[in-house]
């Protein structure tokens, strides 16, 4: 049995890391001997430059028939002037909504070796390992009614949420944090927003039926400031859709670049992997590109779609490896040091996937 999964590698630097990401699927592949099966498909500017529409309809088709779906990076800004349905990441929530995921999951943690290079004293950082998850559906990204009045000068959204949308996501959080450190922090507004009154009421109720997990509420400006003080206070952080893209691009500044985080989304009919990164136009065609973020959401792929949990760790400790041995994207390289391309990163992965085999084996043999 083959796992079919769709690439969408977007936008941007979407194609170069989403490149990245299937040698590495590729290597784990041959050497497991669980065949990928890679279709590519149109989304984003890429979809709307060729086609029109930013989701079209064959990629929605394949989408639905895949396991996994792996996504590089959707938004261009020659589509600023757009009204925000008409835009490349249109196409990316469309798309989030037809798949059904609705938990998305967004590790960040600090790699020891990167530590020196974020904006924080490296003490404060190192150890720092959390999770985000992010409710993705709901919320201010698809509360209806949204719109400009006609006047032009009024324009709303809705931030709407029930109790079966935080239900459902909350109860990832604390399964995940059983397989963690054990706490969850539910981010929320609760001192101003109705939502956010409901959203702890809820989550306090889920809570009860993990007593092992420690729960705590933290207001979402006080977590910005507490992720910057103190990383290594959280654990699992539990977000709404607004405040957990906001919290991971910050979360990102711990890890030490917006390039290494990946993204799982489950819950749905089908899987969607993808960086938490944009698509960066300023750096594309260039080679600069961190391919971290999308290999490491390949490993996530593997561990929850392809229940290849060894294989997944094993990309991951990859990823340890190279960074250990000094390899750098231009995002990530202090003065002085060598630099690598995107597609050297990518090898430079893969090698050290290789290299630790090797030695598996070789250790085995004696
Ligand atoms: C992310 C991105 C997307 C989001 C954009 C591209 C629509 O910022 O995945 O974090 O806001 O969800
Ligand atoms: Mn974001």
């Amino acid at each position: 049995m083959s796992l079919k999964i769709v690439l969408l590698p977007g936008d941007g630097i979407g194609p170069e890391v989403t490149a990245e990401a299937v040698r590495i699927l590729r290597n784990v592949g041959d050497h497991s001997g669980i065949p990928f099966a890679f279709r590519t498909h149109a989304i984003g500017g890429a979809a709307l430059d060729a086609e029109g529409i930013g989701l079209p309809d064959d990629t929605l088709e394949a989408c639905l028939g895949a396991d996994a779906v792996l996504l590089g990076a959707v938004g261009h800004p020659k589509f600023d002037n757009r009204l925000p349905s008409e835009r490349p990441e249109a196409a990316l929530l469309a798309l989030r909504q037809a798949l059904g995921g609705f938990a998305n999951l967004r590790p960040a943690i600090c790699y020891a070796p990167l530590a020196r290079r974020t904006a924080y004293q490296p003490e404060k950082v190192r150890g720092a390992n959390l999770l985000i998850i992010r409710e993705l559906l709901g919320g201010l990204y698809y509360g209806e009614p949204r719109g400009f009045e006609a006047s032009g000068n009024t324009a709303f959204n809705t931030l709407i949420y029930s109790r079966h949308e935080i239900e459902r996501v909350a109860r990832v959080a604390f399964a995940r944090a059983r397989e963690r450190r054990r706490r969850v922090a539910s981010i929320d507004k609760a001192n101003v927003l109705e939502t956010s009154r409901l959203w702890r009421t809820v989550v306090t109720e889920v809570g009860r039926e993990y007593p092992d997990v420690a729960l705590e509420h933290v207001y979402v400006d006080t977590a910005a400031m507490r992720l910057a003080m103190s990383p290594t206070s959280f654990d699992v952080m539990l977000c709404d859709n607004l405040f957990g893209d906001i919290l991971s691009d910050q979360a990102a500044s711990i890890a030490g670049s917006l390039g290494l985080l990946p993204s799982a989304t489950l819950g749905g009919r089908v899987d969607l992997y993808e960086p938490v990164h944009g698509s960066a136009p300023d750096i594309a065609g260039k080679g600069w590109a961190n391919p971290i973020g999308a290999i490491a959401s390949a490993a996530m792929l593997l561990r929850f779609t392809a229940r290849m949990e060894k294989a997944a760790t094993e990309v991951e400790h990859a990823i340890d490896d190279a960074l250990a041995a000094g390899a750098r994207t231009r995002d990530l390289a202090g003065p002085g040091e060598r630099v690598l391309s995107t597609e050297e990163m990518g090898q430079a992965i893969e090698d050290a996937l290789v290299e630790a085999r090797d030695r598996r084996h070789a250790y085995h043999a004696v």
